[in-house]
């Protein structure tokens, strides 16, 4: 059997550090080569190799891909909901440039698999908000739900025509204590654990009753690396596949704050973001992912509120 050798693209971002450490606990720390534009995160300095790269310049992609001995590429470069709102074009080229790089290069070097996520964001305002199937309208709204939707329709493209295993997962809103988060609309998840802790207070840029999908990081690399490890003849979806973790709003991720700190109180303002998050379905169907290979969350907001608040600790 062939050494699989990984290469992380975005590995100090929010996902990349610890999918970038879950991998190299599978395959061995020096099998899974770290890479990112910006400086390594702290979390992954000594674990492992980490190479300065920028995913939009192809030739020292390639170099590294073949100098390396790379069998699988992650690609997690991309711009976020909010940023991307803020520079429409930047988050276009990024997200689509960066991503028909790494197909093409693993096309042309036959790699095993590409691991590529898409977003609920391909959702759009014309999209059933409860429990929003796999196959449905999706008109996004968003210049990141565009890119991300046009890149599903790569990747199917590029497994159809040339062969190449790249997979993909529709990501909720991810909520993390290790890595920061980098942009999204999501992120008010993140933030308000961390002002919970150090004011016992928060001001929220969406408005109360505001419903997301929402998955807990562990359940997030959990079901990266089940669909990645997943027999291929048993994917019926080379677009991405919707998964689910929880749906909540500010007010009741609040209250169940509130149980653990007693006195914590939040506000709110409502800016750009809330167009963003009104576009988005409130909860997602993955009942394909279920059938598919497995998928089945572990985490619910009761859980993950208290893991958060008792790592942040
Ligand atoms: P992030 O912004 O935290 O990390 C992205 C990383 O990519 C950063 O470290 C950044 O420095 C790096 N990067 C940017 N431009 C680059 C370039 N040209 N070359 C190399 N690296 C570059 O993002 P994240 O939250 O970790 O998201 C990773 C992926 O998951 C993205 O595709 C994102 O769209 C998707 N996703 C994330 C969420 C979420 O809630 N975090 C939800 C849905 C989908
Ligand atoms: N968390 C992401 C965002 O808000 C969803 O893709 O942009």
């Amino acid at each position: 059997m062939t050494k699989e050798k990984v290469l992380v693209i975005g590995a100090s971002g929010q996902i990349g550090v610890e999918l970038t450490l879950a991998l190299r606990k599978i395959y061995g720390n020096a099998n899974v080569v770290a890479s990112d534009l910006r400086e390594e995160n702290e979390l992954l300095k000594g674990s492992g190799p980490y190479v300065s790269l920028d995913v939009m310049n192809k030739e020292m992609l390639h170099v590294q891909v073949i100098r390396q001995n790379i069998t699988q590429i992650y690609l997690l470069a991309a711009i976020l909901s909010a940023t991307g709102e803020k520079n429409p074009n930047l988050a276009w080229h990024l997200n689509m440039q960066g991503l028909l790089n790494v197909l093409d290069i693993a096309r042309e070097e036959k790699l095993h698999k590409v691991y590529w996520p898409s977003s609920i964001a391909v959702f759009g305002p014309t999209s059933p908000k409860k429990n929003c199937p796999q196959r449905t309208i999706i008109e996004p709204s968003t210049v990141y739900g565009i890119s991300k939707y046009a890149g599903e329709f790569w990747c199917n493209y590029f497994f159809g025509r040339y062969g190449v295993d790249v997979r993909s997962i529709r990501y909720p809103g991810l909520i993390s204590y290790k890595s920061a988060p980098g942009g999204g609309t999501t992120d008010y998840a993140v933030e308000i654990f961390h002002d919970a802790l150090e004011d016992g207070k928060y001001s929220c840029f969406l408005q109360e009753d505001t419903y997301l999908p929402m998955m807990y990081m562990p359940d997030a690399i959990r079901a990266t690396i089940e669909l990645m490890e997943a027999p291929s003849d048993r994917l019926t979806v080379r677009t991405s596949y919707n998964v689910a973790g929880m749906s909540f709003s500010p007010k009741e991720i609040a209250a169940e704050i509130t149980q653990h700190i007693p006195g914590f109180t939040i506000d709110y303002k409502p800016d750009y973001r809330q167009n963003i998050a009104n576009s988005w379905p409130e909860s997602i169907d993955d009942s394909v992912a279920g059938a598919d290979w497995g998928w089945k969350p572990e985490y619910d907001l009761a859980r993950m509120t208290k893991d958060m608040l008792t790592n942040l600790r």
